[in-house]
């Protein structure tokens, strides 16, 4: 196991992400009876909160809004302790962040939201009730695997998220993507929790939905297909992070993932690799894919998210 040499430190894991849309509430049926996942909860400004089939209490949120976008993403602090001490360096750092509180969202908890540069809000939380029936092996998302952001500033934010959060880079797509892990003091970590694109304006690209195991991934492609919905990219397999990726274009105006199997690196001896872009099988070693759809690219790039001027 290796341990940091430096004392920074970041969220511990993904818990999952927060989106608002005008309309976007209508389409949760969409997100329970074709994507898989479950409503634990609406809030009482009408957010609903959907959970996987693992142990977070909550891991979609959607929410009412005039414009497209994020409200917050969602990680997980593995004790009220460490979140005080981030919310300690960040406030050193004169990050914009609210003041650590007991939260009333689903699932209670204690935590606090900061702002990026780039005005997106990150929520921080630890003691989240915890759901006891995991196992399940069907063909529904476990968890939220990793969220990716449009940034037109991608060495600078990416520059942010390591000195403030203590991310690191795992791998790069060409100069179009760089994929950061959350730099816990585990022996192995998941490939990437959070990875920046090269974009015109902020905004979401994509959110990833972790099945079980490859069986249930391919499952799940074919639940969608029944109900009438191909996948606008996959199934194909990427050469960073090693996963299996199925993209689909949700009627709530977002692009959303299905994958599994996301490479573990082994903290002590990974180094980032830079992987081309213009060799198909680095792309998709499966070299099943195929283009993108044109429409998928348009969701993917984003509708420009103004963010928040404070947390
Ligand atoms: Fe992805």
């Amino acid at each position: 196991m290796t341990q940091s040499i430096d004392t920074k430190i970041g969220p511990d894991f993904m818990r999952g992400i927060a989106m608002r849309a005008p309309g976007v509430t209508a389409t949760r049926g969409f997100y329970e009876k074709n994507w898989g996942l479950r409503t634990v909860a609406e809030g009482n400004d009408g957010t609903f909160y959907l959970r996987g089939t693992g142990s977070e209490h909550w891991v979609y949120a959607m929410r009412e809004d005039r414009d497209f976008g994020i409200d917050y993403v969602h990680f997980g602090m593995n004790t009220r302790s460490r979140l005080d001490a981030l919310h300690a360096q960040l406030q050193a750092a004169s990050i914009p962040v609210t003041a650590p509180a007991e939260l009333s969202t689903p699932g209670g908890g204690y935590g606090f939201t900061a702002l990026d540069p780039e005005g997106r809000r990150l929520r921080f939380s630890a003691d989240v009730a915890r759901h006891a029936d995991t196992g399940d092996e069907r063909a529904l998302p476990r968890k939220v695997s990793h969220v990716v952001l449009n940034t037109p500033a991608m060495e600078a934010t990416s520059a942010w998220y390591q000195e403030h959060l203590n991310f690191r880079v795992t791998d790069y797509s060409a100069d179009m993507m760089v994929f950061l892990r959350c730099a816990t003091d585990e022996a192995y970590s998941d490939h990437h929790c959070i990875a920046l694109n090269r974009a015109q304006y902020p905004s979401a690209n994509h959110v990833a939905f972790e099945m079980p195991s490859i069986d249930s991934f391919m499952r799940g492609i074919g639940r969608m297909k029944q109900a009438g919905q191909a996948p606008s990219w996959g199934p194909g397999r990427h050469g960073p992070g090693n996963n299996p990726f199925a993209y689909f274009v949700s009627p709530s105006g977002f692009v959303i993932e299905f994958t599994s199997e996301v490479h573990k690196v082994e903290e002590a001896t990974h180094a980032p690799e830079v992987w081309p872009r213009d060799v198909p099988e680095k792309m998709d070693t499966w070299m099943t894919a195929g283009p993108p759809t044109p429409a998928m690219r348009t969701v993917m790039a984003g509708r420009p998210d103004a963010g928040w001027q404070a947390p």
